[in-house]
């Protein structure tokens, strides 16, 4: 089974996300790869059996524009029937980027595996996010 965890990070918080989504699936015994979004290929990536993205609240409620924007925009054609896991850190928002992000998904026809995605508003993220965030990765990997 493939697996890839695609992230942009600015300071770190959502990578922090995304490598609790990586442990998750190497305790479910699968490998996966974890890749910043300005290393990743939208067309390679929509090749694996599952997908975790992640990316923070930025702008105003929007994804990063320069480098997530572009790559999700293009991913929207490609992952109809894909089950795919959404994360990301944001601040002082309510979480509006984010369903706005699962409801562009699901438009899309990816199956998702946390209907509204799963958000920390910590700096690190706490425990017990990162722990949901293990067992999601877990579940993609099933
Ligand atoms: C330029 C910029 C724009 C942001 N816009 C929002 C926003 O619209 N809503 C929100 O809740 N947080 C916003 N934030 C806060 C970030 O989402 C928050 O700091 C997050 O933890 C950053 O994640 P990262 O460490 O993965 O980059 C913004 C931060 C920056 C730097």
């Amino acid at each position: 089974m493939s697996i890839s965890v695609v992230y942009w990070s600015g300071t770190g918080n959502t990578q922090a996300m995304a490598e609790a989504v990586v442990e998750g699936i190497k305790a479910a015994g699968q490998e996966a790869e974890l890749l910043e979004v300005g290393n990743a290929d939208a067309k390679t990536v929509a090749a694996v059996d599952a997908l975790a993205l992640g990316c923070p609240a930025m702008g105003a409620e929007v994804l990063e524009e320069s480098e997530m924007e572009p790559f999700v925009e293009e991913l929207e054609s490609l992952v109809s029937g894909k089950k795919i896991l959404l994360f990301g850190s944001y601040g002082w928002g309510d979480g509006e980027w984010m369903r706005d992000w699962a409801d562009r998904m699901k438009n899309a026809g990816a199956q998702l595996i946390r209907e509204e995605g799963i958000i920390a508003n910590d700096a690190p993220p706490e425990d017990d996010v990162l722990e949901e965030l293990k067992a999601a990765g877990k579940e993609l990997a099933e």
